[in-house]
């Protein structure tokens, strides 16, 4: 059973209050200016690939409605923004020639967020990988490690003097899994465990060239880190075999596929691939070349964690993991992800323990039925519910001693949802594709009141019953039609 009562709301006073997004999700303006082609550009064109044909190419058309929505984050009270760069906006061909055009739609970006007191969270590369290099071999091709060192060079010497937090690259194990193996994502392949691994590898050494190509381009110090994805399991009970038991598993290589955190995050943070995988996936594990290793694990300053869900372990025979199905009729968002607002506990509490580094939650949220109703208003009970007991557990982990620096929701407004195209609603502001009207949710001015009070306001139910304070918004709905 869920109970606030009694919690006193802990979130460090310097706590990052965001929210979040994507270039290929929302900014459209596809061949605009220069642009080059993207992989999710091509893939969206292949029959069947995408839900009902959607694509990308206007999404919300946030390339030609930036300042009107940093205007609104502003209004919102948002005080941190993370978004993604096209690499090829930037790069039309991956790599050379700068397009000019691209690359100072981010710098204005960057300008108009600092301006309204909005600090700049940038992502290297949130999935779409130039189409130029993609025919190249992408990942699969050693030489993407240089060709994301000059990228990341590009837009750090740009934008480095004014962006102090940096991303290098998100979810590896959803565009590898997805697009590399399974094939419902972007490029669409489904090749080899062997291949995907190699790819892997390039990518992994990729995010630490960036890195280093990050520190040597900023003149003053910037926290990096990255976002990858990963299963979590909770424990069932909070006794001791089970709580190791949900350790375990969360940490481990079990299955010949992306879906796991440590043959990611041991690279990056502990430098060596871990046992266990190299174990399992055997003769497929990549043939590391001398510095390799290396030159993945540079000093981070924080773990992202893109986290929405959970599954749930208990000790079986041995203490060895063993999984504890969901109840039937387990509440669920209209994505059909369980609602497991303890991930965000053990989450940040497992991967803490094993990688001793900040955690900031860079992606957290859910997708919902929602509609601009006959009052003008979208009324979202369950996106506000979700997020508060998300946040509480997360506050319940810092409470506990874990180093947790901040939250992005997921997402600022609803979006393109990749496979699922404009399916699924992730936002706190409702975007309407056909008008490119935002409205604002209830949740959006809920989350407004939690940053603003740093958290206090979680302590009362704000909003579940339908009911969110109209005085509390900042502005009204129509100032920003
Ligand atoms: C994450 C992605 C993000 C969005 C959310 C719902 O895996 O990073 O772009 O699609 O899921």
């Amino acid at each position: 059973m869920f109970a606030a009562e009694g919690l006193e709301m802990e979130f460090p006073k310097s706590f990052t209050w965001g929210a979040a997004s994507s270039a290929y999700q929302i900014e459209g303006a596809a061949a605009a200016d220069g642009k080059g082609p993207s992989v999710w550009d091509a893939f969206c064109t292949k029959p069947g690939a995408i839900f009902e044909k959607h694509h990308g190419n206007v999404a919300c058309d946030h390339y030609h409605h930036m300042a009107q929505d940093v205007a609104m984050m502003s209004a919102l009270g948002l005080r941190a923004y993370r978004f993604s760069i096209s690499w090829p906006r930037v790069l039309p061909l991956g790599v050379g020639a700068i397009n000019e055009k691209g690359l100072s739609f981010y710098d204005r970006l960057v300008d108009e967020l600092l301006d309204n007191d909005i600090e700049p969270w940038v992502t290297l590369f949130h999935w779409d990988f130039p189409q130029e290099l993609y025919l190249k071999g992408g990942w699969l091709n050693r030489a993407s490690v240089e060709w994301f060192g000059e990228y990341a060079t590009a837009v750090a010497s740009r934008l480095g003097d004014r962006v102090k937090n940096w991303i290098t690259i998100n979810e590896p194990q959803i565009f590898l899994g997805l697009g590399h193996h399974t094939g419902t994502h972007a490029p669409g392949l489904k090749l080899a465990m062997r291949d995907v691994l190699l790819a892997g590898h390039h990518v992994l050494m990729a995010h630490g060239k960036a890195v280093q190509a990050i520190r040597a381009a900023t003149p003053t110090p910037v926290r990096i880190g990255w976002a990858p994805c990963g299963k979590v399991d909770a424990p069932s009970t909070n006794g001791i075999a089970d709580v190791e038991a949900a350790f375990r598993s969360t940490m481990s290589v079990t299955q010949k596929d992306c879906w796991n955190n440590t043959w990611w995050a041991d690279p990056v943070c502990l430098g060596m691939y871990p046992e266990d995988g190299v174990t399992l996936f055997g003769t497929d594990v990549p043939k590391v070349k001398g510095g390799d290793m290396e030159l993945m694990k540079q000093p981070l300053d924080f773990y992202g964690l893109n986290i929405y869900s959970c599954g749930r372990v208990k000790a079986g025979k041995n203490g060895q993991p063993e999984t504890v199905p969901n109840p039937p009729g387990t509440a669920q968002t209209s994505f059909r992800w369980p609602i497991t607002p303890e991930c965000l506990y053990w989450g940040s509490k497992f991967v803490n323990e094993r990688y001793r580094l900040p955690i900031v939650i860079t992606e957290n949220g859910m997708s919902n039925l929602d509609w601009v109703m006959s009052d003008g208003k979208v009324h979202d009970p369950q996106r506000i519910d979700y997020t508060r007991r998300h946040l509480i557990e997360l506050s319940r982990a810092i409470t506990d001693g874990v180093d947790v620096r901040g939250y992005f929701h997921w997402s600022i407004m609803d979006n393109f949802e990749w496979a699922e195209g404009y399916r699924e609603r992730f936002g706190l502001v409702h975007v309407d594709y056909a008008t490119l009207e935002r409205t604002p949710k209830d949740s959006a001015y809920w989350y407004g009141d939690v940053i603003r009070t740093n958290g206090k306001s979680l302590l009362s139910h704000g909003g579940t019953n339908g009911s969110v304070d109209a005085s509390h918004r900042p502005f009204a709905v129509e100032e920003l039609a």
